[in-house]
């Protein structure tokens, strides 16, 4: 059995100082620099990028995690140039058309986060399919944020209880933590116990910020096209060494 495995039980988080783990995170950074480091164009480490995401969903479930979210691509990415956006896109479209039946063979089911109805018709179309086959699985829930921030998350959140309380659906005084929690992409998912970025920036970045509440932030200097089941279990121990108290003593 391996270190993380060993140390990091699985089940319900929240007990007083525990290191239960369901959900990580994963704010998957450096891509750019691991190309530039070896003069190649950013998309080859984009590219790199995605073995790493085949890595990281394979060795997920076996260290006991649930739930595995990954920031594929922020609201705010759509900034950068035109061609790395088509680039990214593609990348996208080739990863759901490549890995959907391995996926769906190893029981991982696929949900999004993020407006990523937004998306171009024929990837919105692919991500639904990818969802439906994918509903029933159970080993791993593997949640990909697509043109996702976490701010514009709760605005839409803020407009549908908004929305609920215009229709006379909902007290404005009943809107409590369940009733946004509900409303958020994320519903129906445990917070995240770890948020992880690699590459070494100390950010956030718009990333889950209602469900981060509680989580343990866990930074590792590795670039993302590097990132293996190493380093993951390195990260899960530094997780195990911390002693989670919720706002408690
Ligand atoms: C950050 O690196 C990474 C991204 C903006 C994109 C992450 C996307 C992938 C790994 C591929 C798509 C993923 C899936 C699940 C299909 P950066 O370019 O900001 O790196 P830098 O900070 O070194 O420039």
């Amino acid at each position: 059995m391996s270190l993380a495995a060993a140390t990091v039980p699985t089940g319900a988080a929240g007990a007083d100082g525990d290191v239960a783990l369901r959900h990580l995170a994963v704010i998957m950074d450096g891509n750019g620099r691991w190309a530039q480091a070896r003069r190649l164009p950013r998309v080859a480490g984009h590219r790199a990028g995605i073995e790493a995401v085949r890595r990281v969903v394979e060795a997920a479930p076996v260290l006991g995690i649930e739930v595995l979210t990954l920031y594929a691509f922020s609201a705010e990415n759509w900034k950068r140039p035109a061609d790395e956006v088509a680039d990214l896109m593609g990348l996208l479209r080739h990863y759901i058309r490549s890995e959907i039946k391995e996926l769906h063979r190893n029981g991982v089911r696929l949900q999004f986060i993020g407006d990523w109805r937004a998306l171009k018709p024929d990837i919105v179309a692919m991500l639904d399919d990818a969802r439906a086959l994918t509903a029933g699985n159970d080993r791993l829930t593997l949640v990909v944020a697509l043109n996702y921030g976490g701010q514009q998350e709760l605005v839409r959140a803020a407009r549908a209880l908004a929305a609920d309380v215009a229709a006379g659906v909902l007290a404005a005084d009943a809107i409590d933590d369940a009733a946004i929690d509900a409303r958020l992409d994320t519903a129906g998912l445990p917070p995240p116990d770890i948020v992880l970025r690699t590459s070494g920036e100390m950010r956030l970045s718009n990333f889950l910020l209602w469900q981060s509440a509680y989580a343990e932030f866990v930074v590792t200097e590795t670039l993302w096209p590097d990132f293996d089941r190493a380093a993951l279990e390195s990260a899960l121990a530094e997780f195990a060494t911390r002693v989670r108290r919720f706002g408690g003593r």
